[in-house]
């Protein structure tokens, strides 16, 4: 019989369910929230408003895509954390009662491990190569910045974080304040493809270890903005490109710096990529660049892998099904990643 897995994902913005059966994706519905835009950043309490209104259509659509009856469904996996806590309690909940009522297991997942784990969802005609073990993924996100090591889908360890802010919050933050729009870094990349990355400066953290910082670069480029626009008010329009280009490398640079150490640490040299940032043009050719000239086997998740999906959560939570973990019915939501136990 088919182990099929029903993911559901509503950490931050956007609401999303998957089916998989064997591992296999059968479907992945999103739904994001528009509402956000005009504020320039998520806004939880409506965000848990709009996965209110989202989860029912996106879990029944899933499940209709995958041309199964929800009666087919083996467990059901949802994110429990970390993210915004109003956000997670809709899916928690949601997944919860659909548990109870077709009396199937309810699998948590840290949302952290679905970015991590997004490169194993396999797809129907199409083969994706897929790293062993053990592997680094550089997971990246509006909330995470992270070296993680994965010694198998269940056993991994995180070798540096950000001790500040994210690097999508750098992109998110910095666009914002150059008023370029929410979210910054899909617009960031696609002004950066015009600019010279040569052009401007900006210096870099130094943080012991694998750790990162990006708060004095994003403070840097706000400061340097500020200042030529006091001399030239058309700096900002006239120099766009350019300004993100080299912010964009610069901030390439420091995530490629502290994986080459990571590396050179280990000595392991499959490398993953993961989460919303993975999703940049410059750090996907850096990547595939840095692999060829120093020998890594590089693997890019596919573009609707890297930001939130349930794809990912249903992976996770199918090795966590195989291993025989079960979630009790009173499990609660956890906002912050370290109160996971592992
Ligand atoms: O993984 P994600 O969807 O949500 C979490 O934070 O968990 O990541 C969202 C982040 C945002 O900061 C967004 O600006 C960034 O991913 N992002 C990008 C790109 N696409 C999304 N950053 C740089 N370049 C992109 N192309």
């Amino acid at each position: 019989m088919s182990d099929i897995i029903l993911g559901i994902e509503s950490s931050c913005d956007d609401t999303s369910a998957a089916i998989i059966r064997d591992g296999v994706l059968l479907s992945n519905v999103i739904a994001s929230q528009d509402v956000h835009k005009a504020y320039g950043g998520v806004i939880p309490e409506l965000a848990s408003r709009a996965h209110q209104q989202n989860i029912v259509p996106v879990v029944s659509e899933a499940i209709h895509r995958a041309g199964i009856s929800k009666e087919d469904i083996t467990a059901i996996a949802f994110t429990r954390g970390p993210g915004l806590l109003g956000s997670l309690l809709v899916g928690t909940s949601f997944a919860k009662t659909l548990a109870i009522s077709l009396n199937v297991p309810l699998i948590e997942v840290n949302h952290l491990q679905g970015h991590i784990l997004a490169n194993f969802v396999k797809q129907p005609d199409k083969d994706v190569p897929m790293p062993s073990f053990p592997y680094l993924c550089l997971l990246v996100s509006g909330g995470n910045s992270q070296i993680v090591r994965v010694d198998d889908p269940l056993h991994y360890e995180i070798l540096g974080r950000t001790i500040d802010d994210a690097v999508g919050e750098a992109f998110d933050k910095c666009s914002k304040m150059m008023g370029l729009g929410y979210p910054g870094g899909p617009i960031i990349d696609r002004l950066a493809k015009e600019g010279d990355p040569e052009r401007f400066k900006f210096s870099k953290p130094h943080i012991p270890g694998l750790d990162y910082s990006f708060s004095g670069i994003k403070t840097s480029l706000l400061y340097f903005v500020r200042d030529q626009l006091a001399l030239n008010p058309n700096f900002l329009e006239e120099n766009k490109a350019d300004i993100c280009a080299s912010f964009q490398k610069a901030l390439i640079d420091i995530l490629m710096d502290k994986l080459i150490k990571a590396v050179k640490q280990t000595g392991i040299t499959q490398v993953t990529a993961g989460g919303g940032v993975s999703a940049n043009s410059g750090l996907r050719s850096r990547l595939t660049e840095e692999g060829l000239k120093r020998g890594w086997k590089v693997y890019l998740p596919e573009f609707k892998f890297t930001t939130d999906n349930a794809a990912m959560i249903a992976i996770a939570g199918y090795y966590h099904y195989l291993n025989g973990e079960r979630t009790s019915l009173d499990v609660a939501p956890l906002s912050r990643m370290e109160a996971f136990a592992k």
